[in-house]
């Protein structure tokens, strides 16, 4: 090549080189965009990759979710199951409970009333019979102090003197001085008492005085009153303030008047009360009805508590 001196060739070569450089430059920098972008591509595709393992870690943790999910509510029901289930059981146990305690307290009756003779409460004016043999449990004598002058010693239920005592206690604090003329008879006294009787007035003696075997007193809990004017089982016994007194609070102790105005087995007999217990007493006395009236059946729903 010929070099020419107007310089043109300078001219040509500085732009050749210029070219040569620039295309070089431009090779070079195309090349490196080309490695930058293969780099983010493959970055890319890690991310993508990473991505993709998320996910599928995701699906597996929303389906351990969902199956962790089941198994709570199938628990939850279960236990739900196992709470009725233990509420019914305690509901029978309660209930079990209850009859037992039902059962012990029937138990406890059933023997209280085995235990309560039940001629206490029955019918002894012409109405049911008592044999020869019959004796109450137990008798106790009756304190000297309550006794009429001149009888001999008087015996009383042992189960029911409290309530006599009691009775004849409170009396004396209202300055009432009640006295027994008879309480506890037995069959043969009941039949040598009626003979005499008989022997006076024949058979008027009907009339106030029981056959052996009829009278309440073999039962060891009736009891003849008096006071010292009136002296023995009469009827103006009636008249005093004895009787007005036993007529308002005999009942409170358990006694009762066998013998009303008007009955019809005797005469009136202010003298004669018969203990039956507290219970029958009070409800006599609140309905103003006559230990006879009541059918047997009502009566013997109070041998229960008969001494209570
Ligand atoms: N005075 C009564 C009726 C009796 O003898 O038992
Ligand atoms: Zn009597």
């Amino acid at each position: 090549m010929k070099i020419r001196s107007d310089g043109t060739l300078y001219t040509i070569g500085a732009v050749a080189a210029i070219g040569i450089i620039a295309s070089s430059y431009l090779a070079v920098q195309g090349m490196s965009k080309n490695s930058e972008i293969e780099s983010l591509l493959q970055e890319r595709n890690a991310l993508l990759k990473e991505m993709n393992n998320k996910s599928a870690e995701l699906t597996t943790a929303s389906t351990t979710i969902l199956e962790l999910r089941t198994e709570f509510d199938d628990l939850k029901a279960d236990l739900e199951d196992l709470a009725d289930d233990y509420r019914d059981e305690k509901d029978k146990n309660d209930e079990f409970e209850d009859q037992i305690r039902g059962l012990a307290g029937t138990l406890g009756d059933l023997d209280k009333l085995a235990k309560t003779d039940k001629e206490l409460l029955a019918k002894y004016s012409k109405v049911y019979f008592l044999n020869e043999n019959y004796i109450p449990t137990k008798l106790k004598k009756i304190d000297d102090k309550y006794i009429q002058e001149g009888k001999n010693d008087q015996y009383f239920h042992a189960s029911a003197i409290d309530h006599l005592e009691d009775m004849f206690k409170a009396a004396a604090r209202d300055d009432i001085d009640l006295k027994v003329v008879s309480a506890y008879r037995s069959f043969d006294e009941q039949t040598s008492l009626k003979g005499q009787y008989t022997q006076v007035y024949g058979t008027g003696a009907n009339t106030f005085s029981a056959d052996q075997g009829y009278s309440e007193h073999q039962l060891g809990t009736t009891i003849d009153i008096t006071v010292e004017s009136v002296s023995g089982a009469y009827e103006s016994f009636a008249q005093t303030e004895a009787y007005a007194w036993l007529q308002k609070n005999a009942y409170k102790y358990g006694f009762i008047l066998s013998y009303p105005e008007g009955n019809t087995f005797y005469v009136f007999e202010p003298w004669h009360w018969r203990f039956v217990g507290t219970e029958l007493a009070r409800d006599l006395d609140r309905k103003n009805d006559s230990f006879y009236d009541l059918d047997q059946r009502e009566l013997d729903e109070y041998l229960l508590n008969f001494f209570d």
